[in-house]
Formats: structure tokens, sequence, C-alpha cells
């Protein structure tokens, strides 16, 4: 049996709450997602001329952990390497890597740099998955085994794990159990098993606080320490692909800004600040955390639109971050128009919708008989009924008043107690 990450690990990671997703490598400079070179089935040799266009001359590390600890995101996970098979950093295992573009830098080195000075951690996404390597994809031509790709994905995890400081976390990509291969992407099959309980073991070895996930949509395997979602939040399957039975364990979903992971330039569908925030306030309710995508530019920015959303997501946290930090999956049970948060002994509502001059809770615990608004502490006028003897908790109603004035555009945060 493979170990898990420490619980001092598991504890940072769920406390944080709030973590950004970055997708950036050579698929951005055609802005048409990561996906783009089986989309478009761009054959490997057209698609590696992409290697010497690649200069993001604006890429400025500290720049992205700014704009994430702008927004209160606790944590930053990058793409090392996609399906594509970049890698996004000086890998010693391969030379189709970005500092063997004009560009030269290793930008998660750059990263992990800029998180250390900006108190921001770092995780790293790795696909499993590989197009371009020869011992995955071209096993015939090559003559390498499924050894090889084996050596070479763990090589690059063991170099993750010791060249760049601390990691918070590893997220695996690229191994989809229940999606069925037909002719157009047979390609993607493994040549064989991962050997998930060694990768996982040395990653837990080498970096013991950091969290795994394994973006496989079924049920976590031993020595992966989240259950994850993706696009939906859990029990939802908007998708079609996510598992729908939650399995106990910590829950990290990921949602992209837009539509799309990697820069796509026709994407414009940029959620709105207050989608987001229920996004991240309806994942904290039921004990995850949100990790939300941006797809930067082949000139290396952080789109400015998306900034812009991270940047008002922040400020709703400066007023209303006690209700997510350190938070854990809320008693209260949560409604259309609201959802609950509890962080140790201290319950939080969070009112997302406004359907009359109040909000209504049933199943609040009897001892909380007061209100107060968590932005300013004014206190709310507040009305228990059929809390007695006869009534169960379950039946009871609980009335709060919140005047108009003070209700937040976004999310009104409200504290029982
Ligand atoms: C999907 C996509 C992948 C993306 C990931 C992020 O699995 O295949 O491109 O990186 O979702 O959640």
């Amino acid at each position: 049996m493979p170990r898990q990450a420490s619980s001092q690990g598991l504890t940072w990671f769920q406390d944080a709450r709030f973590g950004m997703f970055i997708h950036w490598g050579l698929y951005s400079i055609i802005g048409k997602q990561e996906w783009v070179m089986h989309t478009d089935r761009i054959p490997v040799p057209e698609y590696e001329k992409l290697v010497s266009q690649f200069n993001p001359v604006k890429f400025d590390a500290d720049a992205w952990v700014r704009t994430a600890a702008d927004a209160g995101q606790k944590y930053i996970i990058v793409t090392s390497r996609h399906h594509d098979g970049f890698s996004m950093y000086d890998t010693a295992l391969s030379d189709y890597k970005v500092t063997n573009t004009p560009f030269r830098r290793d930008p998660l080195a750059e990263l992990a740099e800029a998180c250390t000075r900006h108190g921001v951690k770092l995780g790293f996404y790795v696909s499993l998955l590989d197009w371009h390597h020869p011992a995955y994809r071209f096993r015939a031509e090559s003559g390498l085994a499924w050894e090889d790709y084996i050596a070479f994905l763990h090589g690059q995890v063991r170099e993750l794990c010791t060249q760049y400081g601390e990691v918070a976390a590893i997220w695996f990509d690229g191994d989809w159990p229940h999606s069925a291969l037909g002719e157009e992407n047979a390609y993607f099959a493994a040549g064989g098993s991962f050997e998930y309980d060694k990768l996982y073991d040395l990653i837990h070895e080498l970096q013991p606080d950091a969290v795994i996930e394994n973006n496989r949509h079924a049920e976590p395997l031993p020595g992966e320490d989240l259950q994850g979602f993706e696009q939906d939040l859990p029990g939802e399957n908007t998708t079609g692909f996510n598992e729908t039975t939650v399995y106990g364990l910590p829950i990290q979903v990921c949602m992209t800004i837009n539509d799309h992971w990697g820069w796509s330039r026709e994407d414009r569908n940029t959620k709105s600040a207050r989608r987001l925030v229920h996004v991240l306030a309806k994942s904290a309710a039921v004990g995850g955390n949100l990790l939300l995508n941006v797809g930067p530019t082949p000139e290396g920015e952080i789109p400015a639109l998306h900034q812009e959303r991270l940047r008002e997501v922040g400020r709703w946290l400066a007023r209303a971050g006690e209700s997510i930090y350190y938070t854990r999956a809320g008693v209260i049970p949560a409604a259309r128009e609201y959802v609950s948060t509890l962080r140790h002994d201290r319950h939080f509502i969070h009112v997302l919708d406004y359907v009359s001059d109040c909000v209504i809770l049933t199943g609040a615990p009897q001892h909380l008989q007061r209100a107060r608004l968590a932005a300013s502490n004014t206190e709310l006028e507040i009305e228990r009924e059929g809390a007695n003897f006869f009534v169960s908790d379950a039946n009871d109603r609980t009335t709060i008043y919140i005047p108009p004035e003070l209700r937040d555009p976004l999310d009104t945060v409200i504290e029982l107690f």
C-alpha cells in the first residue's frame, strides 16, 4: 500500500480552499486550447515547429503569483507537461522542452521563486498521456518499450519533487478508465500500467506534505489524497464524465474561468465574479477546494479579463474570507438560495440569491440564536420558530432579515452565533 500525504499537508491544503490552475504550453501559441494537436490532427513534426516560436517575452512569474495572491488564492498548480508531451521546465529527460525554445528560461523555476516570495504554494500538473513521447505512442517505430515511458514519467515526477523546493500538490491527468477509445484516439491508450503505487510512494517520500490528485473520474486509488471533480460540483455530472459518488476524501473542484483550460482566442465566455464566488462558496460548503483555471497567452500574460475577475473575487474574500479559509463542510443543510460553511465551531451562511426580503433556514443548531453580517459585524434581526422540545432541529425555521442596503452583490455572508 502506498503511503498518503502527511496530515499536516492535508490540513494545510484543506484550509487553503482556493487555488489557481494554470494551463500554459506550446498549444497557447495557436490559441485553440490545449487539445489542439489532437482536435486539429496536427502531425508531430508539424506541431514540433511551435518550439521555434515559443517566446513569451511578457512572462513575469512575479506578476502571475501576485494575481493569485490578490485573488486570495493560496496555491498554484501549473502544467509541467500536458498531453502534447512538451515539458514546460528544464527536464534532463527530454530535449522537447521550454529551455530549447527561443525563450530559453525555465518558467517553473521562476514561478517557484516568486511563490516563495509571496507565500503562495506551488504544485504541478503532470500528464500521464503523452502524444509525443516515442515510448508512449511510437513504440513500434522507435523500438522503445512501455518501461521506457514509465522511467521517463517517474523520472520527471522525481525532478519536479526535488528541483523546485516545496511542492504542495501533484495533479495527474490523462488516464480515464471510463472513456472508451475509438479509432480516432486509439493512440491515447497506455502501453501498460502507470505503476501508481510506486509513483505515489515516490511523491510522498520526497514531498511528504504534497497532496496527490489523479483526474481519473473514478473512485480514488490508495495513495491518492483527494477526490477531484472537473467542471462540476461534487454530486453533479453535467459534463457526463464525473463520478457522482463522494468518497469522503478531501475534495478539489477544478473549473475553467471561461470554457477552456489552455488559451483560447475565441472564448469570451468568462464567468462573472458572482458566479465564481458562488462556485467557491458551494465548493467550501461541501468541504472542497476550488482550483480555478487561467490560460495565459503566448506572450506570457494572464488575460486581463481573467485578472479582473480574479481581483474581484479577491476583494470579496477580503470582506468574507473568514467564511471560506479554514472551513469545512457546513452542517446547516444547503438550499437553493444559500449554503453554509463551518470554521471550527463558527457557522456561516452564504446567501447567494434573494427570493424574498429574508433568508429562511431549516436545521440550524439550536444554540445559534443571533446573526451578524460577516463583513461588518452588523447584527441582524433574527427569528427562531419551532425550536422547542417537540420540534426536531430539522423542522425548525430560522428567519433572518437582511436590509437591501446591507446585501453583498456577490454573496452576503452571515454568521450565526
Ligand atoms: C481534462 C482535459 C485536460 C485538462 C484537464 C483539466 O482532463 O483533458 O486538457 O488539462 O481536464 O481538468
